[in-house]
């Protein structure tokens, strides 16, 4: 690994994780994702965010300190701008190798480095619009952006450079290898980051979307030229680009959201996937986009990544002991924790000798704001008119997504 040059004296250093771990441990990375730390050098050198110790990160970000002369001896100040581990689980290791230097974070954050860390000496509470004079003119202003991620998170402005060191904001899942700005990836790779900064939204964010339009209303007086997040990659050439692309996740938690349905089923025997077919049929006519997602064979990361991007929902499901298809309740769960608000809904599914779905159901859904179209369910295996009834519904909701 090598620092990139950002500006002038300004260097991201950066740590690729490959690891089967998961994320937070519940959302898989099968592509990875990147932990940028970021070095800002006046008189005196500060570094901002750390990493937790996956995949050598501290191997990875130590060889790129040493490519332009550092390391983390010679850090002076250590900026947290957000406490959570995967940006500081390396902190006590830090500490040891760098006693001296003083760590900076909003009074929440030095709150949580003394809980997870137990490190009581060479602590700054800077408050909004504190700064810090590093010499040489760098002079960072710090802004408290709480609940993007955390409560306690804050971002770093450096003015000369027009960066925002923005950690979760802005982020993404994907490692990326050896190049780094917005405008050194093909657009077949800038296809594939916006996916991943969908699903890491949606995964990570989506619960505080209301701060995160907070918190970019708060920077939009800022002439920023930079946005350097702590996960993915820095965007300098286009930097509206992703504070466009995250206001409009943070529209999606409102409803309604981008003109497509995200079909989501499960099926024991089939039945219900016969069901599910011609209610295909029926979106199909209308020429609405959709995506498909077996529950539980895919995980639910990439489920509610499509779910919360698209304005309609087909939830199918048969009933499975008086109750919901265990692996759908599961999601229905993960759905409200994540604020999947605001959804057309689409129910259908195949009960054996009674039905019993749907009174669990509806308790799951209570408070999601959710436009409901008549549920449909049948005995067994579907027949005929009920194959008719279920395309009809199927072009229904792509209809109501349409005009929606
Ligand atoms: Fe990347 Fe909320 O930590």
């Amino acid at each position: 690994m090598k620092a990139y040059s950002i500006s002038d004296s300004i260097y991201a250093v950066h740590a690729d994780i490959e690891t089967t771990d998961l994320f937070e441990g519940i959302w898989p990375i099968p592509q990875g994702v990147s932990l940028n730390s970021y070095v800002v050098t006046g008189e005196k050198i500060a570094l901002i965010d750390l990493f937790r110790d996956w995949s050598d990160a501290s191997g990875q970000v130590e060889k790129a300190l040493v490519s332009v002369g550092l390391n983390f001896g010679s850090i002076d100040y250590l900026i947290l701008n957000h406490l959570e581990p995967d940006h500081t689980g390396w902190l006590r290791e830090f500490r040891e190798r760098n006693p001296r230097a003083e760590i900076l974070a909003t009074a929440k954050g030095i709150n949580l480095v003394k809980s997870f860390f137990h490190i009581d000496q060479g602590l700054r509470v800077v408050r909004d619009g504190d700064t810090l004079d590093l010499g040489h003119g760098k002079i960072l202003t710090f802004f408290e952006t709480p609940n993007i991620h955390w409560p306690e998170t804050m971002v770093t402005w450096e003015p000369l450079s027009g960066t925002v060191f923005s950690c979760d904001a802005f982020g993404s899942f994907g490692a990326l290898g050896d190049r780094i700005f917005d405008d050194q990836f093909t657009p077949e790779e800038l296809a594939f980051f916006e996916k991943e900064t969908l699903r890491y939204y949606a995964n990570i964010v989506s619960s505080f979307s209301n701060f995160v339009e907070r918190g970019i209303q708060k920077l939009a007086g800022l002439p920023i030229k930079v946005v350097a997040p702590s996960h993915g990659m820095i965007w300098r050439k286009k930097p509206q680009a992703i504070i466009d692309r995250y206001l409009r996740y943070a529209s999606y938690a409102k409803g309604p959201a981008e003109k497509e349905i995200a079909v989501i089923w499960g099926s024991m025997y089939g039945n219900t996937k016969q069901g599910l077919d011609a209610v295909i049929r029926g979106i199909e006519s209308q020429g609405v986009p959709y995506s498909l997602h077996r529950v539980p064979d895919e995980n639910v990361s990439w489920v509610l990544a499509d779910a919360y991007k698209s304005a309609g929902l087909v939830l199918a499901m048969p009933t499975y002991e008086y109750a919901m298809f265990p692996p759908m309740a599961y999601v229905l769960d993960i759905f409200r924790r994540k604020h999947i608000y605001g959804k057309t809904v689409l129910r259908i599914g195949s009960w054996g000798w009674v039905g019993g779905a749907k009174k669990e159901y509806e308790a799951a859904i209570e408070g999601l704001k959710w436009t409901s179209h008549d549920a449909l369910e049948w005995a067994g295996a579907p027949g005929a008119e009920d194959l008719a009834a279920l395309e009809e519904a199927g072009k229904k909701l792509a209809q109501a997504i349409k005009e929606g």
